[in-house]
């Protein structure tokens, strides 16, 4: 089932998500979901917040599709080390049609669960970096446009007040 994106300005993406405790099929239903979802969105990232669910969820695929193996599920995530600093575009489906250049640590690791439970490590450079932990801020209620200059972000705030108010975000 395809979701439709919580867009910026909905609650639900600056709370902190609660975790998963119990892994059961309503869990590996909702990862299943999410992945429709994001691809609907055509995004490689995406956090159960954005689908309007406070719940510890995300799911990733830098490669869009590409393969198959490249799919990554996070239950519960933390980020356990980071290294080095990149700076890029960055976006996110909740913030549609706005790119800002934002530094990430250019190598993540983080450590969470899968869908069935298990612990898992998983390890990024570059835009896997940066999704591991722009997904990883979603869960704590936290938007990439927190690390812009308050004036891009002012602006950025303006522009969608007049889309809310033209109906059009
Ligand atoms: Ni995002």
């Amino acid at each position: 089932m395809v979701y439709p994106i919580v867009k910026f300005g909905d609650p639900v993406l600056e709370k902190l998500a609660v975790p998963i405790t119990v892994f059961d099929d309503e869990l590996r239903k909702l990862v299943e979901d999410m992945f429709e979802s994001m691809y609907a969105a055509h995004g490689v990232g995406l956090a159960a917040p954005q689908i309007g669910i406070s719940k510890r969820v995300a799911v990733i695929d830098v490669t869009f599709k590409e393969d198959p193996e490249a799919k990554i599920v996070l239950v519960n995530p933390e980020i356990i080390h980071t290294e080095g600093r990149l700076t890029s575009n960055e976006g996110c489906l909740s913030l549609p049609e706005f790119r800002e250049k934002v530094t990430r640590p250019r190598t993540v690791t983080a450590r969470a669960q899968n869908e069935e439970g298990k612990t898992i490590e998983v390890t990024g450079d570059d835009l896997l970096a940066r999704a591991l932990v722009h997904e990883t801020d979603h869960l704590n209620g936290k938007l990439y446009i927190s690390y812009i200059s308050a004036l891009k972000r002012d602006m950025m705030k303006r522009k969608i007040r007049k889309l809310v108010k033209q109906g059009e975000w």
